[in-house]
């Protein structure tokens, strides 16, 4: 009996550190090391997230607008001697011996003269000076190779109707017929240049991956070219999240992140529609890796707000800014979590958000908080929480998909404020994969 007790117990253990061959891609934002108090990380916070993590990209680099160089874009955080995280990033890699440490570039954080990321696709000497820097830099910090976060012109958001209508229908008529990039076939056959110069150079080196990261409300179907770049990469980020941000959706507040299409909605603007394109485009599933965001999108509800909260809703802008993050429209995960619950009802405080749940698992959580009588306060805040991020990794395993990406670690509850686990969208993904 004991044996057996014991041999069961052993076959327990055996399953639970079986490896799984899905990949965890942590997304680190070094602009964290700058944020104020709570929401302030240091390379040391990253230790407890790096048992889950097979791949940490840190984030970002940029392009130097005249050479078209890639370089760091915060030369004293990330290289020069007082601080050097490039270093103390990949040092890591003596710990976690299976980590593969990534340098991303773009990221939609390099918006300085944000055109040179298609001059550089048009140009082959540009593309060259890019590879050839770009591959040094990675070298000389003991990164293990490059993602491309590259920052393509963004589709428009979609119009909103509202008592604005007819002005919006000016604005139409005036900007309407503009493409958003004019010169989409040449910047997608540079961009497989580019994919294809940087996975030669990067083959010279031992063991150099490269990744490439499509961003939130970039066209796939314009800008990859699945069949000629999917052989040279070994993995696709999908940032198939944000698909409607306050900043996008001044006016109206909806699901930020649905899995699949809510009623009513533009059927690609959702996760599932974004993997079903590189899949059918011819994607091996193992290499599409999907994101999962770590924070909530918040818009401000005003007196014209449907009351009910129900998305898509009328709302006034993006949402006031969280205490640590300071960032109007974004909420990290601590921070609302914090804002769900006011436990002693404090005078001079606000109510707290009221969170409905989605018993679909397809669109997602939200929160919210009525304006108050002077209208004053209104919240509506869509957002990933440890369920939803879990219910993302099982369709990621239901597709057979390559795994999940966080983005990123430094908005997640790093500091373990909700509940005393550090990371728990990290890890409630990574437990469902
Ligand atoms: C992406 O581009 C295709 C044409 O290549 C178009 O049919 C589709 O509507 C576009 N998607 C979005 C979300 O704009």
């Amino acid at each position: 009996m004991k044996l057996l007790i014991a041999f069961a117990g052993l076959l327990a253990a055996a399953y639970a550190v079986a490896p799984s061959t899905s990949k965890v891609v942590c997304y680190y934002d070094s602009k964290s090391y700058v944020r104020d108090s709570q929401a302030r990380m240091l390379p040391l916070d990253l230790d407890p997230a790096l048992s889950f993590c097979t791949h940490l990209v840190y984030g970002y680099a940029g392009v130097q607008p005249d050479t078209y160089k890639m370089v760091p874009l915060n030369v004293n955080l990330d290289v020069d001697s007082s601080h050097a995280n490039y270093r103390a990033i990949t040092n890591f890699k003596s710990k976690y011996p299976g980590l593969k440490v990534l340098l991303s570039v773009g990221g939609d954080v390099d918006t300085e003269e944000a055109q040179k990321y298609n001059l550089l696709l048009e140009s082959p000497q540009a593309r060259t000076a890019f590879v050839n820097s770009g591959v040094l830099l990675a070298e000389q910090h003991g990164f293990d190779g490059i993602d491309l976060a590259w920052q393509f012109a963004k589709y428009k958001p979609k119009k909103i109707r509202s008592t604005w209508g007819s002005i919006w229908h000016g604005i139409k008529k005036t900007f309407g017929t503009t493409p958003v990039d004019e010169k989409e076939a040449e910047h997608r056959e540079g961009f497989t240049a580019l994919v294809r110069e940087m996975k030669q150079a990067l083959n010279v080196k031992p063991n150099m991956q490269l990744a490439i990261t499509v961003l939130p409300n970039v066209n796939s179907s314009i800008y990859y070219d699945v069949p000629a770049i999917i052989n040279l990469v070994d993995i696709v980020n999908l940032g198939a999240y944000d698909f409607e941000t306050p900043d996008r959706n001044p006016k109206e507040a909806d699901y930020a992140t649905p899995l699949n299409a809510p009623q009513n909605r533009n059927p690609l603007l959702n996760a599932d529609a974004v993997v079903n394109y590189w899949l059918q485009a011819g994607a091996p599933a193992q290499k599409l890796i999907l994101g999962v965001p770590t924070y909530g999108r918040t818009w401000k509800l005003d007196a014209d707000s449907e009351i009910a909260g129900v998305p898509p809703l009328h709302a006034d802008g993006p949402g006031e800014a969280g205490p640590y993050t300071k960032i109007e429209g974004l909420l990290s995960y601590p921070e609302v979590c914090a804002k769900l619950i006011n436990p002693n009802h404090q005078k001079g405080m606000r109510p707290h958000l009221r969170k409905v749940t989605d018993p679909s698992k397809r669109f997602g959580t939200y929160a919210f908080r009525l304006p108050d009588d002077s209208g004053e306060g209104g919240m509506w805040v869509s957002y990933e929480d440890p369920d939803t991020a879990g219910q993302r990794a099982s369709y990621v395993k239901a597709k057979g998909l390559g795994g999940v990406s966080i983005v990123d670690l430094s908005l997640d509850d790093f500091r373990g404020l909700c509940t005393g686990d550090k990371y728990p969208i990290l890890r409630a993904a990574k437990y469902r994969l």
